[in-house]
């Protein structure tokens, strides 16, 4: 090959690749890394890339070259010279890939192996997902709507769902794990970042999906021990407000006292108002017949769509506080 054939070649190759790079560095395609995890997800889809744009590369400069070097003349309608492979180029193309691809496998399994890896010492919780809303359980028996987690610990999330496949996803934190119903699915999670990201529920699993929606307060070790002495958030206000979070009700609806502001079910702030146009007895009554019942009566506009199951998930005692706590915002 001429020298001169090896510099064209280059030159297209670099432009090629510079092109590449700026797209990629260009835009920000990947969110925060807020964990430890993330970190070597991040590295991965790093490492693939540059290897995809060195690869493209060559692959453009020789496509370029080829079509603008070889290319036919305007009245040339002769057959091209008769070309029997090349041994050893085509044993170039298939080593050099074998070594790429096996680079990224060891790479991505070591990523894998130190991604699963726990400690001696994690923080556990428990992690339902239901329609339409998430429920984190800490090892004290507590349970709340959002997840509280200490910084630079990591975290077992031990996590099955209620009724149909649902998916735990912080992208911020980039492990992803499905939520199946009579099955146990972990994670491990090691937030660095004191922050607050959104929790996802990443499959599509029914009228409320899209809002299936919490998020994740990481604190730092020391604000997070004072959480945990305090009893969490949600021990702070009225008995019902607990409850309420705890079941996520704000997943689906707006209620002002609770500072909810879900929409695949009717607004809480009127119930009052709700409960005359439903006519179905005092508002005590209506309200807990709501919960416990809530295909007796559908509000205008809306679909059975709210879980059957709340009347014999939430304990009497605590169905009484929810019912008198939406009483009193109504
Ligand atoms: Cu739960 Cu989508």
């Amino acid at each position: 090959m001429r020298r001169g054939s090896i510099i064209q070649l280059t030159a297209i190759g670099l432009v090629a690749g510079a092109i590449c790079t700026a797209v990629a560095l260009a835009i920000p395609w990947l969110p925060v890394a807020g964990g430890q995890e993330a970190g070597r997800i991040h590295f991965v889809y790093w490492f693939t890339t540059v290897i995809a744009i060195c690869v493209f590369s060559v692959v453009t400069a020789v496509l370029v070259y080829s079509v603008w070097k070889f290319r036919a003349g305007p009245d040339d309608d002769s057959d091209g010279p008769p070309t029997h492979g090349h041994t050893q180029l085509e044993i170039v193309w298939t080593a050099i890939p074998a070594v790429l691809v096996t680079a990224i496998s060891i790479v991505s399994a070591i990523v894998l192996a130190q991604n699963g890896h726990a400690g001696t010492n994690p923080l556990v919780i428990k992690v339902e997902a239901r329609q339409f809303a998430w429920k984190f359980t800490y090892p004290n028996g507590t349970s709340f709507g959002t997840l509280t987690l200490p910084q630079g610990r990591h975290v077992k999330l031990d996590i099955t769902a209620d009724d149909v496949i649902h998916s735990f996803w912080v992208p911020q934190l980039s492990q992803k794990q499905d939520a199946v119903p009579g099955q146990h699915n972990f994670i491990v999670i090691t937030p660095t970042h004191i922050a607050t990201y959104p929790v996802v529920c990443t499959e599509l699993c029914g009228l409320g999906h899209a809002l299936m929606r919490s998020q994740v307060d990481i604190l730092a070790p020391a604000d997070y021990e004072k959480w945990v002495a305090q009893g969490g958030t949600a021990s702070s206000g009225p008995p019902g407000l607990a409850v309420f979070q705890q079941n996520g009700c704000a997943g689906c609806h707006t209620f002002k006292p609770a500072l909810a502001t879900g929409n695949v079910g009717p607004n809480l702030d009127n119930l009052a108002q709700e409960a005359k146009q439903a006519n179905r007895g005092a508002l005590d009554a209506f309200i807990k017949e709501s919960i416990v019942k809530p295909q007796a009566y559908i509000a205008p506009g809306f679909t059975d769509a709210m879980p059957h199951t709340f009347g014999t998930q939430i304990p009497p005692d605590k169905l009484q506080q929810l019912v008198q706590y939406l009483a009193k915002g109504a």
